[in-house]
């Protein structure tokens, strides 16, 4: 007995020593596994505790156990050691160095366009609405006034869908005064930022799907001067206050009369031109109110459609409308 428990503390020392240099954690691994793995040098010296007779088993099983639970106490302090060694830069850090930050992403510049359009109308009262894309005739067209025998309804102009009761992509947001108009009664003071859809070849001024900005107000006794006072408003806030606008003399089947609108500005000026066409308007067609069931005795108002790319495009100086849907980054990162 006494040969055996005298072989216990210099084995244990000699365990914390080499346990205690393991260069890593892999050195750490082998060492633990010569010490106390199932082949271990301590292993071994356990495994004579059964010849030992029953009365020197229990201290000598006591003395055994507190020698391991000393060798698992330091593999177990190294291995802590060695991670966090593992874990540190190779190279010194210099702490000085400014952080690295991620680059902040930007709206796109038709959204940060439609954003100034809505906060210009919101200053006078107009609240944003919306309505789907996709869309019925009656919505898009019949409820509008538009006849049967429309352009616009012809399949070489509109997207129909194969369904059977013609649903289409909306041309314009136009069907939205229709959904509004039927959803609530008068007054109305909406605008309606959304895309559209039409069977155009893509080139440097069109694309297959763009986006317009409706507006709609109707109250009593609506005027072309209020809508002429909105629209330049409107414009002088996007476009710059030298801007000065025009109504020419036109034909919408929902709005009588009506008018297409010109801008001038330093701009157009600089693309060689006195003005340029920029959206449509007019006073709501009686019959559009008879189609929604407001009296048009009693009830007037004006609307208005305009492209939204058309802006975007004279703001920053873009000749081709292509550009906005590439999503080119170095195109994007300008705006
Ligand atoms: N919907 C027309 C278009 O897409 C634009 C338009 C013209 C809208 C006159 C209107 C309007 O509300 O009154 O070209």
């Amino acid at each position: 007995m006494a040969g055996f428990l005298d072989q216990i503390e210099p084995m244990k020392e000699a365990a914390l020593a080499e346990l205690r240099k393991a260069l890593d954690l892999s050195a750490l691994e082998q060492s633990k596994g010569s010490w106390i793995g199932p082949n271990g040098k301590f292993t071994a010296l356990m495994k004579q505790l059964g010849a030992l007779s029953k009365e020197e088993r229990p201290s000598a099983g006591k003395i055994i156990n507190a020698a391991k639970a000393a060798l698992e106490a330091a593999l177990a302090a190294r291995r802590e050691e060695l991670e966090l060694k593992a874990a540190l830069p190779k190279e010194p850090t210099d702490f000085t160095l400014p952080g690295r930050r991620r680059a902040l992403g930007k709206l796109h510049p038709l959204t940060q366009v439609t954003e100034d359009i809505v906060r210009s109308f919101r200053k006078i009262g107009f609240v944003v609405a919306d309505g789907p894309e996709i869309e019925d005739e009656y919505h898009c067209f019949d409820a509008l006034n538009t006849p049967a025998d429309h352009p616009a309804r012809d399949s070489q102009d509109t997207f129909y869908l194969n369904t059977p009761d013609k649903l289409l992509l909306r041309t314009h947001t136009s069907s939205v005064q229709i959904r509004v108009m039927k959803s609530q009664p008068p007054p109305v003071r909406i605008i309606v930022p959304g895309r559209v859809y039409r069977r155009d070849n893509a080139d440097a001024t069109h694309n297959p799907t763009f986006q317009q900005i409706e507006g709609l107000y109707v109250d009593k006794n609506v005027t072309v001067g209020d809508l002429k006072g909105t629209v330049e408003f409107v414009f002088k806030e996007l476009l710059g206050e030298e801007t000065k606008i025009r109504f020419r003399p036109h034909y919408f089947s929902y709005t009588e009369p009506s008018f297409e609108i010109d801008f001038s500005n330093a701009l157009v000026k600089k693309l060689g031109k006195d003005w340029l066409e920029i959206a449509g308007c007019g006073m709501v067609h009686p019959q559009v109110f008879e189609n929604v069931g407001y009296d048009p005795e009693i009830w007037t108002g004006w609307a208005f459609g305009f492209g939204i790319e058309r802006i975007a495009m004279l703001r920053y100086g873009i000749n081709d409308i292509r550009l906005f849907y590439e999503n080119d980054v170095r195109f994007l990162k300008q705006f």
